[in-house]
C-alpha cells in the first residue's frame, strides 16, 4: 500500500465502473504528458501532470518519470485453470496429428488425465507451482486473475485446489478470484451416473463451499457428452441458492445452447462461445452477461475463432482471457491473445484494451474496483516499453511490459 506518481506517461484508459456494451468497447480516454497519484494502494487522481504536481505535495512520494512510455490498467485475466497437477504434452503432440479434443477426453485422457495427476498432489506442490505461474502472469501485465477449480472432482481434491487458491491470493501480489468447477467432468467413480454425480455437488459440495467462502463463482462445462444443458441448469440454479455467481464453459465444442442457458440465468459470464448462435448472442446482449472469449485455446485447438465482431455488433460486453490450462490451451500469452483478436477476429486495439481490462474486471465482478486507471480504483497500472498502445499489437507475440506495479507498489519490472 504505497504512495506513488507516475508523470508524463500516455495513460489510455477505458472509463467507469460498469463493464462496457458494444460500441462503448473502443472509447479509450488518453491523457499525454499524463499523472497518476496513488495513495495507501488507490488511485486518488489522474489528469496532466504539471495539474498534478501542482496541486499535490509530491515531496515525501516515490516519482516514477514514463517519458516515451505508455502506461494502461493491469489486465485481469477472467478465465483460467492454473492449479493443477501434471502436464499433457503426449495429448499436444495426439491433437497435433489429427485426434481431437473430445477423442482423447472419451479415451480417458484430457480433464481424467489431470485429475489423477493433481489428487495425487501434495498442497506443497499444488502451491509452489501456483506461485510460479503467478510470477510468469505478472510478467505479462496481469493483476487480477481467476482460477478454477475442476481437477479434483472428489470432495478433497477440489477444496484443496480451492484452498491452495486462497493461500497464493494472501501471499502474492496477483488479485485471485476463485470458482468452483467441480461439473468439469463426470469422475470415474461416477462413470454413467451423470445425474448422480450433478446431485452429490448439489447436495455435499457446494453448501460447504458457500459455508466456508472458498469459492465466489460456480462454473459448468456444459457440453455434448460433458454436462448436459439440464444438468448444467439444475446445478446453476443450485448454486445460485447457495449464493455463488455463475460462470458457464459455453458452446465451445459444438453449439449446445450454453449461450441462451447463461442468459436465461443472468450468469455473470459465457465463456468460449466458439459454436454460439445467433439467438444465444443475442441473449448475452439482452442480458447483459459478459461474452468471455479465449482465442488462445481455438488457436492451440486449431478450430475457427468466436465471432467477436458479431457480439460487439449485437451490443455485448466481450472480454478476452487466456483459459490457462494443461490441456487446450497450455499458455497464457497475453501478447498472442493481442494478436491474435487484433488480426484475425476482427477487433480494433481500443476494444482489445477494453476486453481484457475493464470487461475482464466485470467478468469477475471486481469493475468497481480495478480494470480502469481513474480516481478510487485500485492503483493497478502496467507501465509499457512503448510511446503508445498500438505497439501492443504490432509487437506482435512479443512481451512489452516494462513495469507492474499493483497497490500501488512496484511488483515487476522487466530489467
Ligand atoms: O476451458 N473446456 C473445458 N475446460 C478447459 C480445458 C480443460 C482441460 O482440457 O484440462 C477449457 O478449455
Ligand atoms: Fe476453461
Amino acid at each position: 500500500m504505497d504512495d506513488l506518481i507516475i508523470i508524463n506517461a500516455t495513460i489510455a484508459t477505458p472509463v467507469g465502473k460498469e463493464a462496457k456494451y458494444g460500441k462503448e468497447m473502443k472509447d479509450i480516454k488518453i491523457i499525454n504528458k499524463g499523472a497518476i497519484i496513488i495513495k495507501n494502494g488507490n488511485i486518488v487522481d489522474v489528469g496532466k501532470t504539471d495539474y498534478i504536481l501542482d496541486k499535490y505535495n509530491t515531496r515525501s512520494s516515490n516519482i516514477i518519470d514514463a517519458k516515451s512510455k505508455c502506461v494502461i490498467p493491469g489486465f485481469v485475466d477472467s478465465h483460467t485453470h492454473f492449479i493443477f497437477g501434471g502436464y499433457r504434452e503426449k495429448e499436444f503432440m495426439s491433437r497435433i496429428n489429427g485426434i481431437s479434443y473430445m477423442e482423447i477426453m472419451k479415451n480417458h485422457g484430457g480433464i481424467e488425465n489431470t485429475v489423477s495427476k493433481t489428487r495425487e498432489s501434495s498442497f506443497t506442490e499444488l502451491y509452489k507451482l501456483g506461485y510460479q505461474r503467478l510470477n510468469n502472469m505478472l510478467s505479462f501485465g496481469i493483476t487480477t486473475v481467476e482460477g478454477k477449480s475442476g481437477y479434483g472432482l472428489d470432495f478433497d481434491t477440489e477444496i484443496k485446489q480451492l484452498k491452495v487458491m486462497k493461500e497464493l491470493n494472501e501471499n502474492h501480489p496477483i488479485d485471485i478470484v476463485e470458482t468452483y468447477l467441480g461439473a468439469h467432468s463426470i469422475p470415474k467413480e461416477y462413470e454413467g451416473k451423470d445425474a448422480d454425480y450433478i446431485n452429490y455437488i448439489i447436495k455435499y459440495v457446494i453448501p460447504y463451499i458457500a459455508k466456508y467462502k472458498l469459492a465466489e463463482f460456480c462454473d459448468v462445462f456444459c457440453e455434448k457428452d460433458v454436462i448436459s444443458i439440464n444438468l448444467s441448469e439444475k446445478l446453476l440454479i443450485n448454486a445460485r441458492k447457495n449464493s455463488l455467481k455463475l460462470k458457464i464453459h459455453a458452446d465451445e465444442i459444438t453449439s449446445s445452447g450454453g449461450a441462451e442457458l447463461a442468459g436465461s440465468l443472468n450468469a455473470v459470464s459465457a465463456d468460449h462461445l466458439l459454436n454460439a448462435s445467433d439467438d444465444g448472442i443475442r441473449s448475452l446482449s439482452k442480458n447483459k452477461v459478459i461474452a468471455t472469449l479465449l482465442p488462445l485455446t481455438a488457436f492451440c485447438l486449431n478450430k475457427p475463432y468466436a465471432n467477436a465482431r458479431k457480439m460487439i455488433d449485437e451490443g455485448c460486453a466481450v472480454a478476452l482471457a487466456s483459459d490457462f490450462n494443461p490441456g487446450s490451451c497450455f499458455t497464457n500469452s497475453i501478447p498472442l491473445i493481442i494478436a491474435i483478436s487484433c488480426i484475425y477476429m476482427n477487433m480494433s486495439v481500443e476494444e482489445v484494451l477494453t476486453a481484457l481490462t475493464l470487461n475482464g474486471a466485470a467478468a469477475v465482478d471486481r469493475e468497481k474496483l480495478v480494470g480502469s486507471i481513474e480516481k478510487g480504483k485500485q492503483g493497478d497500472l502496467v507501465i509499457l516499453k512503448y510511446p503508445n498502445y498500438n505497439f501492443l499489437p504490432y509487437c506482435t507475440g512479443i512481451n512489452i511490459v516494462d513495469t507492474v506495479i499493483k497497490k500501488g507498489a512496484v511488483v515487476y519490472k522487466n530489467k
